[in-house]
């Protein structure tokens, strides 16, 4: 009976997206979902979208389904931008992906895997994206969480988290955040990332990483050098890829989920595997944003243009935290903001707590999650002496 089911608060990030919306002050600030920002204030349709959208469309000649691998194309691109030219795994024909609807998808389909292969725990970053806990749960998994965060430095806590990986048991899964973790900026050495990977085989735990700002740290090959230097000391590994921060297609919903493996011969059981969990999940992933990746991906000028933007877009980012920290460090008096500079991508962690944020909202029409985490990508530099006078006035109160 729908008579007994309950009403569940909405999730934390949308209610307050919603809340946002329709608080009529003048003057608000949103500093909530990790969307990108121009200095007007619009999250645009990249150039190079647009262009690959406008030829997609001409050329187009049908609508029928693509598959349950989605666009073969789209998924050859992005183990490529992962992975790189000349990858040893490509030529020994150890990966496969698919199309997933965003970066979610790709998680649904690698924690069902997890699932298939008998594993009852997956352990997330302490912090993490709350939707990884999220997934995990309504997926049955019991949740563990790895300290990861230090605020003292604003950097990963090495010692912690290798002292809770040693409690990470062969059977386990784990999720890593690729560059620019959300929601705390810090990122991973190479060689963390490499002892990772030499960890995980060694125990046997399974790992997916989740990449959904690839590009938007120092650069598209940067970024992914500590995720190379695990696949290289691991042995299985999955990826859950994210094409809405990077390429700007955020409602397009366009993800990919990869897997490489030991084994060559592992390819065809588990594309089969996925290809059953996708069927049952979606049947067939969306098209319409695969394709524009496509389309860019395999097109010089396009891809060219491209990467323009996302520099733009990233020394945009890099600028506005130096902007951020620079205020806050000024008008409070205390360094710690200065870690604003060091940290990655879209998102920081400030120290607020629950009543901190509850009151920049009520007091100030300053909108960010509970835990504190600004989207830094999405700050107007017109707006940052407003904020930061909020910010600081809470901190030191
Ligand atoms: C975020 O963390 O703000 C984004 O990834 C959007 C979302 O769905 O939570």
């Amino acid at each position: 009976k729908f008579s007994s089911l309950s009403i569940l608060p909405p999730d934390a990030l949308l209610g307050l997206m919603a809340a946002y919306k329709s608080d009529p002050r003048e003057t608000k600030y949103d500093l909530s979902v990790g969307v990108y920002r121009d200095s007007n204030g619009v999250t645009p349709v990249m150039s190079a979208v647009k262009n690959a959208e406008l030829r997609y469309l001409n050329d187009q000649t049908t609508k029928v389904y693509e598959g349950p691998r989605g666009n073969a194309d789209f998924c050859d691109s992005i183990e490529n931008v992962i992975l790189g030219d000349n990858s040893l795994v490509r030529e020994e024909g150890r990966t496969l992906s698919f199309t997933t609807p965003g970066g979610c998808g790709a998680l649904y389909v690698g924690m069902n895997l997890m699932s298939r292969l008998g594993i009852s725990k997956i352990w997330v970053s302490s912090p993490t994206w709350p939707n990884h806990i999220n997934i995990a749960k309504s997926s049955g998994f019991d949740v563990g969480e790895y300290r990861y965060a230090s605020s003292e430095t604003g950097g990963v806590d090495r010692e912690a988290m290798f002292e809770d990986f040693s409690q990470i048991k062969k059977g386990d899964g784990v999720i890593i955040q690729g560059p620019c973790h959300n929601p705390t900026g810090m990122d991973l050495s190479v060689d963390d990332w490499r002892a990772l990977g030499q960890l995980s085989k060694d125990v046997g735990f399974a790992v997916m990483l989740d990449i959904a700002y690839h590009g938007l740290g120092e650069g598209l090959d940067e970024d992914m050098e500590g995720v190379r230097a695990f696949i290289e000391a691991a042995d299985d590994v999955m990826i859950a890829y994210s094409c809405s921060k990077n390429f700007g297609l955020y409602r397009e919903r366009v993800g990919c989920f990869l897997a490489i493996c030991e084994e060559a011969s592992s390819v065809a059981s588990v594309s089969s595997q996925v290809a059953d969990v996708s069927r049952a999940a979606w049947s067939m992933p969306p098209a319409h944003g695969a394709a524009i990746v496509a389309t860019i991906l395999s097109n010089n000028g396009l891809r060219e243009i491209w990467e323009a933007e996302l520099s733009q877009m990233r020394g945009r980012i890099q600028g506005l935290r130096q902007e951020l920290s620079e205020k806050l460090v000024l008008k409070t008096g205390n360094e710690t903001f200065q870690h604003l500079t060091t940290q990655k991508g879209m998102f920081s962690q400030l120290p607020f707590d629950a009543e901190a944020t509850h009151h920049l909202r009520e007091a100030y029409g300053v909108y960010m999650p509970a835990s504190g985490r600004v989207n830094i990508a999405g700050l107007d530099s017109k707006e940052i002496e407003h904020i930061s006078d909020y910010l600081a006035r809470v901190f030191i109160e």
